[in-house]
């Protein structure tokens, strides 16, 4: 054979890898509203950037039937490429091969990808669509999945891990999505659960099909096990490729700075009537934070999932910044079990990936009630206090107007190393709101006096003077300042700036014990 001869094989072998399993599986997977697997990566990645790897393999299965079917690549195409000019490495599950099922081989080739970008410390995409575990693989294929999970769990906080479901995820697969930091799905065609509607039926006798059980929108509102849910699979992987904007190539570096059109200096009027006069008005914090970041560019995480906290990404001076505020127009801002959870694990992420907290703060209180009681507010709310308080990358607090009880020490005070907080003057910092406070602290004297509600308003009125603004809280130098509201984005970048250098360390430890 001469060079030519082989190279002309080499061509057909590779145009035989990029068929997958065929015209007709891809024409049906279309038919569908998906996408083939190279499709995919061809919008994931920068044009023309996609390297793939062992576009050869195939499985070593010789059990029923499987012997004389070996399509090449085995169900998974791997490889690396870049996000805006940024080295990412990505897979993409081959539905039309198998149904996408994890063999021993696919499953290899994961965690070759998995290894290498640990190694080289850049991000790795996975896009899942897949059967599960290969059928006729039995025990191989339940263990090709455990190192997934096992290069998953070395992976965390180490470099960005992100999940995109576009197809089936069910069984014991979808826990190598809930490792790692994002999780992406789409309206309509991804579904993610452990046991399916079918199973469901049997065991619970409860009738569900499978959007309603495991579908986007349950995910990325009720469950909270997606943090994104796009309506079709380029929306989707758009998103991704935003997403990359705001994070580093790992915990060894920071996130890339984009210098936008919006002055550092820019004061803003609006911020002067987003909080209105009564304290018991909700507001919503999206206006602020618009006002605030810059270009009024907010990439919300979590963005229907317990509402009433907001988390998510936004540049203040051209740096990547995690912002975490509470909701006032969502069960008035307050911290509930799945708020708690939402905002931990975003705290947990910027730390690990040198991001700058900045925290907007107007929060009456934790949720009362049998239910957050029974459970586990206590433990779920530990971990917002715990993520703030371990954290060690620059943290920077603005009152914007409650900041009652235990929420207070919670939202990143000054107590558990917030390093500059600042309050507008509307802020309101004290044991409890003024009404609950009254009630406890004057119950037989109202009830003793001829006139309840007058005596009632008096004691709220002598109360509000005393405790619900921020100048006990200055004196002690708990807040660092009150500020002019208009003065916010100035104030915090200027913050931030004098914070760039900060080095702060934990005890050594093998690892703490966040209340889980
Ligand atoms: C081998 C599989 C497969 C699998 C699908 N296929 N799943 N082959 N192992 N797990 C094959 C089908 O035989 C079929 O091949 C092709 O892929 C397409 O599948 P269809 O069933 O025709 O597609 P569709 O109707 O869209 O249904 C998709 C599906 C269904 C819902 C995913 O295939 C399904 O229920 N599969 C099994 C899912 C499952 O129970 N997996 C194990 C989960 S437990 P042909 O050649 O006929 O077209 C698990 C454990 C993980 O994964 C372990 C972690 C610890």
């Amino acid at each position: 054979m001469t060079i030519h001869d082989k190279l002309q094989r080499l061509e057909e072998m590779g145009r035989a890898a990029e068929q997958g399993g065929g015209a007709d599986r891809i024409q049906a997977q279309h038919d569908r509203g998906k996408l083939s697997a190279r499709e995919r990566l061809d919008l994931l990645l920068d044009e023309g950037s996609f390297v793939e790897l062992d576009r050869f393999v195939t499985h070593r299965s010789s059990d029923f039937g499987l012997e004389d079917k070996k399509i090449l690549g085995d169900g998974v195409v791997t490889g690396y490429g870049t996000i805006h000019g940024r080295l990412v490495y990505a897979y993409s599950q081959d539905f039309t091969v198998f149904g996408g099922s994890l063999s021993e081989t696919h499953a290899e080739k994961i965690v070759k990808l998995q290894e290498m970008a640990l190694q080289n410390g850049a991000p790795i995409i996975g896009l899942n669509d897949s059967g599960g575990a290969r059928i006729q693989e039995g025990v191989v294929s339940l263990g090709g999945y455990a190192d997934i999970f096992l290069r998953n769990t070395l992976a965390s906080g180490v470099i960005p891990q992100i999940s995109v479901i576009l197809g089936p995820c069910a069984g014991g697969a979808v826990y190598s999505p809930a490792i790692t930091d994002f999780v992406y799905m789409v309206r309509g065609t991804s579904y993610m659960f452990v046991t399916g509607p079918n199973v469901v039926k049997t065991v619970t006798h409860e009738d569900i099909d499978m959007e309603g059980l495991g579908g986007a929108d349950i995910h990325a509102s009720k469950s909270g096990v997606a943090h994104f849910a796009s309506d079709s699979e380029p929306e989707c992987l758009a998103s991704v490729r935003d997403l990359l904007r705001y994070i580093p190539q790992n915990n060894t570096e920071t996130a890339p700075s984009s210098e936008g059109a919006d002055p550092h200096d820019r004061r803003d009027e609006k911020l002067l009537a987003i909080v209105p006069d009564n304290a018991n008005q909700p507001y919503d914090m999206h206006e602020v934070i618009q006002h605030v970041v810059d270009d009024g560019s907010f990439y919300e995480v979590h963005e229907r999932f317990a509402g009433n906290i907001l988390v998510g990404f936004a540049h203040l001076g051209g740096h990547p910044v995690g912002i975490v505020a509470n909701q006032p127009s969502v069960l008035a801002g307050v911290l509930d079990i799945d708020s708690s959870d939402k905002g931990a694990r975003f705290v947990r992420f910027c730390d690990a990936f040198n991001i700058p907290l900045v925290v907007l703060e107007d929060v009456p209180g934790f949720l009362p009630g049998v239910a957050q009681e029974h459970g586990g507010i206590i433990r779920h709310g530990a971990k917002l206090l715990y993520a703030f308080a371990e954290a060690t990358v620059p943290k920077v607090t603005v009152i914007t107007r409650k900041a009652y009880g235990g929420a207070y020490d919670v939202m990143n005070s000054k107590h558990i190393r917030g390093d500059v907080n600042l309050a507008w003057p509307q802020a309101e910092i004290a044991v409890m709101g003024p009404k609950g406070a009254v009630e406890v602290l004057f119950r037989k004297e109202i009830a003793a006096s001829d006139d309840p509600q007058a005596a009632t308003d008096a004691r709220i009125e002598e109360y509000r003077e005393k405790f619900a603004h921020p100048y006990i809280a200055a004196a002690r130098g708990y807040v660092d300042d009150v500020i002019d509201p208009r003065e916010t984005r100035p104030r915090l970048i200027s913050a931030l700036d004098m914070l760039r250098n900060k080095r702060d360390e934990n005890p050594p430890r093998k690892h703490g014990n966040i209340p889980l």
